[in-house]
């Protein structure tokens, strides 16, 4: 697959990027960070404090931007002459400013408003609806001290992008949250950052609420019933919406995969955690989806301990799990969407209707699992996309990103119809 077609590949292609480096230990990785856009096709400038330039050197940072470094909004000593008006048309030149890693004492700087430096006075002047991402890194004790949340809800209720620090071993020696994400992730951040913006669609600022991925239904505190689903489909749908700039919640079963970027996750186990936390959303999100491989029965009565295998036959009383996606289908609003997934062998076009009909859906998916190239587990996926007027869309074998922005396409145009 020819992955530098993918949008986010495109989405720093000749784009205008501030890279605002604060005096943090993570500074180190910047140059990194600088190179990496810059390889993307960013055309990349870099406003670094003055503590900042403890920590990483101003000629390594112009050498790999290919660029002035810009750190007071005076015109340098030796070159006084200087046009004094660039403190005001890099902020302009920009389409994201980035502030990474930024510092406990450049959140205040800019929470107030201060302009006491070309990075500060670049977030003053950047145009309207341009995004700007903060990275906080430092001490996980300093990150989670009053001041610093304060001034980073301020910062959010501006406007700006936060995107929490990892947890892992920090400068300090200790393990806590405060580390700076790794370039490439920080890259991912401003694609989806940048697509969301220049994206028209019209699931920016939806609320979409996604449950993926099986469940488990325990038999005792050792063992489970589960299926082979793999959380591929669901997560994809969840981070292409992101990318369409929708607020994203991603309710999890159990899965192996990293949560895209943009998505708030919330990860359950059961049928009944998924159903308890999809229902704190069910009048509030616009649009629903279920993804997930919800078990339909569980254990009537969970075996406490570990089951002994004494006996040459054991038998179980499974009961009915909640319906999640028909349990929204059947108190939806006026407004709010259904969306769900059919995974039948025969009869599936039929089969699919009859639970578009049933579960009160807008749109269902209908698929098969082969587990070799659609279904469970893979990474591909064939989906008959069916909507309530009767429209059929047969889609061909896509990957699963593919399929999950056709899907959201066809989401969109119900969503302008409505
Ligand atoms: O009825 P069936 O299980 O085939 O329906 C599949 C669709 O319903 C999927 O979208 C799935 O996520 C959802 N579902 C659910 N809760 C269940 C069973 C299925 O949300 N208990």
């Amino acid at each position: 697959m020819n992955n530098s077609l993918t949008p986010s590949r495109r989405a720093l292609k000749g784009k205008n990027i501030i890279i605002g480096i604060c005096g943090g230990i993570a500074a180190y990785k910047t140059p990194q960070l600088v190179r990496l856009l810059k390889k993307k096709g960013a055309d990349v400038r870099v406003a670094l404090t003055e503590s900042g330039s403890r920590f990483v050197s101003e000629l390594s940072l112009a050498t790999v931007s290919q660029a002035q470094v810009y750190r007071s909004i005076f015109p340098p000593a030796e070159n006084p002459g200087t046009d004094f008006t660039t403190h005001i048309t890099l902020g302009e030149w920009a389409d994201a400013l980035v502030i990474a890693p930024a510092t406990a004492n450049t959140l205040a700087r800019l929470a107030a408003g201060f302009c006491d430096d070309m990075l500060a006075t670049c977030f003053i002047t950047l145009r309207p609806g341009k995004p700007v991402l903060i990275f906080p890194a430092m001490d996980g004790q300093m990150y989670l001290s009053p001041s610093v949340q304060r001034n980073l809800a301020t910062l959010k209720a501006l406007g700006a992008i936060i995107i929490e620090p990892e947890s892992g071993e920090l400068a300090s020696g200790q393990c806590g949250t405060g580390r700076m994400p790794e370039p490439e992730a920080i890259a991912a951040h401003i694609e989806s950052a940048l697509l969301s913006m220049d994206c028209p669609s019209v699931l920016r600022g939806r609320s979409i609420v996604i449950t993926a991925g099986p469940t488990r239904e325990k038999i005792d505190d050792v063992r489970f019933i589960s299926n082979y689903s793999s959380g591929k489909m669901g997560f994809a749908i969840a981070g292409a919406a992101a990318e369409r700039g929708a607020n994203v919640t991603l309710i999890a079963g159990p899965v192996n995969l990293d949560t895209p970027h943009g998505v708030e996750r919330i990860n359950v186990e059961s049928a009944a955690q998924m159903r308890e936390a999809a229902g704190n959303f069910f009048r509030s999100c616009d649009i629903f989806i279920g993804a997930a491989a919800v078990a339909d029965y569980r254990p009537a009565a969970v075996i406490p301990g570990k089951l002994k295998k004494n006996d040459p036959e054991i038998q179980f009383t499974l009961v009915k799990n909640p319906d999640i996606l028909s349990d929204f289908g059947l108190q939806k609003q006026t407004g709010q969407l259904a969306v769900g997934f059919a995974l039948e062998q025969d009869n599936g076009p039929a089969n699919a209707r009859k639970k578009l009909e049933e579960k009160n859906l807008d749109l269902v998916a209908l698929n098969f699992s082969d587990r070799k190239t659609s279904g469970f587990e893979v990474d591909t996926n064939m989906l008959t996309l069916i909507e309530r007027g009767g429209i059929t869309t047969e889609l061909p074998l896509l990957s699963k990103e593919e399929a999950a922005r056709k899907l959201l396409d066809t989401i969109e145009n119900i969503c302008r119809q409505t």
